[in-house]
């Protein structure tokens, strides 16, 4: 199959968070199974600016959008010898993030990823490939599916193309006033329930939810919650609606990017079975943080984007308690600007086993995973979460939350499991993850079964190997069943 992943971030070029490592290694698995996979992502200015090699083409674009053309130039770039375009357009994306600053979005994402939707079908035209599977990925790219369905209806290039959309994270749903509609290049007939209005504003994950031949999210747990009213965020119903062609499929992690063995950022590389090795990774990131230095306290740590979702704020009313209590904690962290000031609050009052850094830094990041013994994720809410898996592969055992991913990934003993590989709890309050941190500290004294569930994580196999011909299954069941 042709296969083309449609998204806002990709690993290595564009990253804020798991959507990235996802699109970057889910199509490598997809092409091991002989598909010819493509990517296409917006040219940022960071990954103008990246170590990547970028291809100049001739071909080009014009978008009309609300009043003004916008012009778009094709760019190619490689990653895993997989063909990686990138669409240009200096207005719209040579900006210093991605989506926008720390104070808030930037007002005219709406025309941004608008202009990004309607380049990638007018290019696809211009380019020798044309898809049998169009795959978008969150509310960025979900106008692909509906322009296709509405406004290609009867092209007859896209006669056998098949769009699959997968929801990374239901919270985050592209909501637009609905005066955004003409800037998008829409007209009115695409406000309607069955479209993209959603109370009285466009809502572009519900039109992408509707629009697409079949729809996945990142986890089956996720999967199931999301069409309750607790965790559908008002989209439960429009979810309900495409019930037979919603499904949950697990992320998984690229096992060579992720692998404590060979990681060049990481102070010693080590093995399951050569865990001492392990211990120079937890001295060197105490040196780095300016830790004492000793390796028998625990060591707890979290990678995490600064927002409500990752359970930040049950952290925050801890901390006054990990200050007293004998471990080391150790957060790296960006996002909400609220939280960044709340930490530099906390920083100021000084806490010597505390360690807390704002930034967003994949160095330091690995090195993290490599030299934490516990792993924190309490979180709200998971679609899949891939920070607990990445713990796992590198021998930090996780404590999470019981939700989404995090629920079909992380396994209690409590819970009567056989072979338990972190620690889990249900109430999502500061006392119920306290006491599941308690347990975990106390399974960390017990030297010799606490190697074994360190080792158990890291052998078990977190590749894209299943899902991916999970994946492959459910293209060709979208092709079967594209809808007219
Ligand atoms: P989400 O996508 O919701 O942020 P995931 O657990 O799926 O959560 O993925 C997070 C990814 O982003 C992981 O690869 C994690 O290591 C990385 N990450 C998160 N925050 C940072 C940070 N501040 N610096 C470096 N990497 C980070
Ligand atoms: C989103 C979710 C996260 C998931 C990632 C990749 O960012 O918050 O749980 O792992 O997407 O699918």
């Amino acid at each position: 199959m042709k296969i083309l992943f449609v998204a806002s971030e990709v690993a290595p070029f564009a990253k804020t968070g798991g959507l990235a490592d996802v699109t970057g290694s889910l199509p490598v698995a997809l092409k091991g199974l002989g598909h010819d996979v493509r990517i296409i992502l917006p040219l940022y200015k960071t990954v103008g600016e990246g170590p990547f090699p970028i291809h100049k083409g001739r071909k080009s674009v014009e978008i009309p959008l609300g009043g003004s053309t916008h012009k778009g130039f094709l760019r190619q770039s490689t990653s895993a010898d997989i063909p990686v375009y990138l669409l240009e357009n200096r207005g719209f994306f040579h900006r210093d993030h991605l989506y926008g600053t720390p104070a808030g979005d930037y007002p005219d994402n709406h025309q941004r990823f608008a202009f990004f939707c309607r380049g990638i079908l007018d290019l696809l035209k211009r380019m020798d490939f044309r898809p049998d599977i169009l795959h978008c990925h969150d509310w960025q790219t979900a106008l692909v599916p509906v322009l296709l369905r509405y406004e290609h209806r009867e092209d007859p290039f896209f006669m056998n193309t098949a769009t699959v959309f997968t929801i990374h994270n239901l919270a985050y749903q592209g909501l637009f006033p609905k005066t955004s509609l003409a800037e998008m290049g829409l007209d009115w007939s695409y406000f309607t329930i069955d479209r993209l209005e959603f109370y009285d504003q466009v809502n572009l994950m519900k039109g992408g939810i509707l629009a697409a031949d079949l729809v996945t999210t990142v986890s089956p747990t996720y999967c199931n919650e999301i069409l309750s009213v607790e965790q559908g965020c008002g989209l439960e119903g429009v979810l309900a609606e495409r019930r037979d062609d919603l499904y949950g499929v697990l992320n998984g992690l690229d096992p060579d990017e992720w692998d404590p063995a060979t990681d060049r950022h990481i102070f010693k590389t080590y093995t399951s079975a050569a865990l001492a090795a392990k211990t120079a990774n937890k001295k060197g990131l105490q040196k780095r943080l300016g830790l004492e230095e000793v390796p028998d306290i625990p060591l707890v740590g979290m990678v995490t984007r600064l927002a409500s979702q990752k359970g930040i704020d049950l952290l925050v009313e801890l901390l006054p308690r990990l200050a007293a209590e004998k471990v080391q904690f150790v957060l790296l962290g960006a996002g909400d600007e609220s939280y960044h000031r709340l930490f530099a609050d906390f920083k100021a009052r000084g806490a010597g086993n505390i360690s807390l850094n704002i930034g967003y830094d994949s160095a330091c990041a690995r090195q993290i995973y490599a030299g934490s013994d516990i792993f924190l994720m309490p979180s709200h809410y998971e679609p899949c979460g891939l920070g607990q898996l990445i713990a796992l592969r590198y021998g930090a055992v996780p404590v999470v939350r019981k939700t989404g991913g995090l629920a079909d990934t992380v396994f209690d003993g409590r819970d009567g499991v056989r072979e338990p590989n972190g620690f889990s709890f249900d109430d999502f309050t500061s006392e119920a993850l306290w006491e599941t941190l308690q347990r975990a500290l106390q399974a960390y004294r017990q030297r010799d079964a606490w190697k074994k569930m360190v080792r158990r994580g890291m052998n078990r196999d977190y590749s894209w190997l299943q899902s991916a011909a999970e994946y492959e299954r459910l293209y060709r069941n979208a092709l079967a069943t594209k809808r007219l």
